[in-house]
């Protein structure tokens, strides 16, 4: 399968067969993850697997009783650490010894992010930078998962603070979407989509 089939064959998957899914192929997609870029390679992703019953029935009810959460055989508990953006000097360090960048970066952009310090308005900013990085690797193992004959869904609603209850996540990691994952058992066809003149233009924006 090339990319271009995942991506017409993909659909947000809501029903699951009971069959697990191996530890093996699960490693696939969290792979899949682990090579997704991110803004200086700070990798902000972090994952957790979810295979437990209990636990996959008490995420399902934070997720205001979504079945498709608890029904799928394992949960990807998809996550963002911002402290991720703390080690940027040793990420910068590692670009430009694998030649990606040029030694001046460094001299350029660490003291600029050192000499700002961490502002509220610069906590925003990356916070804002880790869910738009961690967003990519999620959709890496969405695209894989197809490609290995598995569904998912990506969940974003539900109640964060309980999610982090159940899962003891510290209050300073974000949690960016629940993923369940299994086999399909369902085959729903394409979702509407606008057309691309309605979302494409060329060289200037076009107010309607
Ligand atoms: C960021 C994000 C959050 C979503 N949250 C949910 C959710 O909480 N529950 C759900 O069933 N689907 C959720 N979806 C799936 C969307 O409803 C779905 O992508 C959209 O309707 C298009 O359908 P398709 O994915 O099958 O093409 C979410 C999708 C995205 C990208």
């Amino acid at each position: 399968m090339n990319v271009r089939e995942a991506i017409n064959k993909r659909r947000s998957i809501r029903k699951f067969k009971p069959d697990p899914v191996s530890d093996d192929l699960l490693l696939q997609l969290l792979d899949s993850a682990r090579l997704a870029p991110s803004g200086s390679n700070t990798q902000p992703w972090r994952f957790i697997v979810v295979k437990d019953t209990d636990t996959r029935q008490r995420l399902q009810t934070a997720s205001y009783n979504q079945r498709h959460v608890g029904q799928a055989p394992a949960i990807i508990a998809c996550c963002a650490d911002i402290k991720a953006f703390g080690e940027f000097p040793e990420r910068i360090d590692e670009l430009i010894a694998a030649g990606a960048l040029p030694a001046k970066t460094r001299e350029v952009f660490v003291p600029s992010l050192k000499k700002g310090g961490m502002s509220a308005d610069m906590k925003w900013h990356l916070l804002i930078a880790a869910t738009g990085n961690t967003d990519i690797a999620i959709e890496h193992i969405v695209l894989q998962a197809v490609e290995l004959g598995l569904g998912t869904c990506w969940v974003r609603w539900f109640d964060d603070n309980k999610v982090k209850e159940i899962l003891e996540i510290p209050n300073d990691i974000e949690i960016i979407a629940l993923l369940p994952v299994g086999y399909p058992a369902e085959e729903p066809s394409q979702r509407p989509r606008f057309d691309l003149k309605k979302i494409v233009y060329y060289e200037k924006y076009e107010a309607s």
